[in-house]
């Protein structure tokens, strides 16, 4: 039974250019990643567009199609890449650098990837500190540095006959700013970017130029890109998602897996310790302890959300949650993270679980990037504007409206994310309850 009217979703046809600023590790992995997918090279693992499903009516209706067979995504034939770095190295040079794809699989693809070069950065040093790239715009004014994206994005879009753009933030993490009364309005913003204000981040530029081009924007690292007021206002006047922040993938991944079924059984915690080794650019730059701040800001958060000490404070009102990440150039992208989970039984008794998880960062990372693509696409054809709550399954620090505490459990994120789908077809929604099998 069909529970409203289904909304309104425009067709998928045409391009989609998916742009993205900062081309290092995950957006080439992402990138290469695709390309071998579509020649048949390789599966699209961790992919939910590509591989996941969607049960649809009751148990016993065996209706589960394909998620991109229930709603129109685009084909991975009709997508092109773009984006911009502070390196000119072209798609294929900074794979090969990035290291985390084997070269075998890389020189198939080398034709293709080496056609995707970077066009210059809007880059300031101030705001990455380990970074010093010389592939950088030059202009007057932050309001004039936007304006040339905004006419990179436009010659991008005819170059490539793309029929819309979506963009996904895969560039360093910058360092950690509260959001200023620069960021309390579009105007106060706007009126920042003329005068060049210190408070306005790179990747801030990027956002509102995107948004004020029609270009969605998923913000994959910890920075505050799109969830300050000026930006949110942006996109809902232009009728844009936003989306963000700092995609789920090693650590935090297990933390919401585990932490969601502590609490359903009701073991306290008493602590828990996470650390991680890693070697690659994104571990230098987070080596700097402004950045790291952002993302431990977005790492900490997780475990309260969860746990909920509040209502709970015999289980979860003293716990400790202790979060290292160390520079270890061996490792490449290989990160190794290991948590020490101290959990509390009955009467009190303690026990400890240990995590030995050996993770491959942009490996997790890029079938995030394409679903997010795939799904902001979507939703600006659904005519869904503003935060993209119902994507929290991708973040470690979903963003929420104002006053509305963030879900963190990945099941009821995943929960969430199907039922909007069903939502958006009109379908009934699943709620598990399961009555009518006993009536
Ligand atoms: N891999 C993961 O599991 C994971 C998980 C969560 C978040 N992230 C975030 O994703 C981002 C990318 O990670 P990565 O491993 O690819 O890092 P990376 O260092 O390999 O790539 C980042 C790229 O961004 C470029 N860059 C920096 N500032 C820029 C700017 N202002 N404009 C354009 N380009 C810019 C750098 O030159 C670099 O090439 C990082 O912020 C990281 O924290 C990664």
């Amino acid at each position: 039974m069909a529970l409203k009217k289904a909304v309104d979703v425009k067709p998928a046809a045409g391009k989609l250019g998916i742009l993205l600023p900062g081309m290092g590790a995950v957006a080439t992995t992402f990138i290469a990643g695709v390309m071998a997918v579509r020649r048949g090279l390789a599966k699209p693992i961790g992919s939910l567009t590509q591989m996941g499903t969607i049960r649809l009516g009751k148990r016993t209706d065996n209706l589960t199609p394909k998620i991109q067979e229930y709603i129109p995504l685009p084909q991975l034939d009709d997508i092109v890449f773009g984006g911009w770095d502070c390196f000119p190295d072209d798609a294929f040079t900074a794979a090969t650098r990035a290291g985390v794809l084997e070269e075998k699989l890389l020189l198939q693809l080398k034709d293709e990837l080496s056609a995707i070069k970077p066009m210059p950065a809007v880059f300031q040093q101030a705001w990455v500190k380990k970074l010093d790239g010389p592939h950088v715009k030059k202009g007057a004014s932050k309001m004039e540095l936007a304006e040339q994206l905004m006419e990179d994005i436009r010659t991008f879009k005819a170059t490539n006959g793309c029929d819309r753009l979506v963009a996904v933030w895969c560039g360093s993490t910058e360092v950690y700013r509260k959001p200023t009364e620069t960021h309390a309005t579009l105007a106060s913003f706007e009126a920042g970017l003329r005068a060049s204000s210190d408070d306005i981040a790179p990747s801030q530029i990027y956002s509102y130029a995107c948004l004020k081009m029609g270009v969605p924007f998923a913000n994959g690292a910890p920075n505050m890109s799109v969830d300050v007021p000026a930006i949110v206002e942006l996109a809902r006047k232009q009728g844009l998602p936003i989306a963000g922040k700092d995609f789920k993938t090693g650590q935090t991944l297990m933390k919401t897996i585990l932490a969601p079924g502590f609490k359903a059984r009701l073991l306290g915690l008493a602590g828990w310790y996470s650390t991680n080794i890693l070697g690659n650019r994104d571990g230098e730059v987070l080596e700097d302890p402004e950045s790291f701040k952002s993302k431990e800001v977005t790492k900490l958060g997780v475990l309260d959300h969860i746990l909920q000490p509040e209502l709970y404070p015999d289980l979860y009102g003293h716990f400790d949650h202790v979060v290292r990440i160390n520079y270890y150039p061996p490792r490449g992208d290989n990160k190794e993270g290991w948590d020490n989970i101290d959990i509390v039984g009955w009467l009190g008794y303690p026990m400890q679980i240990k995590v030995n998880f050996l993770c491959r960062d942009s490996i997790l990372a890029a079938p995030i990037v394409l679903d997010l693509a795939l799904f902001m696409d979507f939703a600006s054809r659904a005519g869904m504007s503003g935060v993209q709550e119902w994507l929290s399954f991708y973040w470690k620090s979903p963003m929420t409206p104002e006053g509305l505490y963030p879900e963190h459990d990945l099941f009821i994120q995943l929960m969430k994310l199907k039922n909007t789908l069903r939502y958006t077809k009109g379908d009934e929604l699943i709620t598990h309850l399961g009555a009518e099998y006993y009536d």
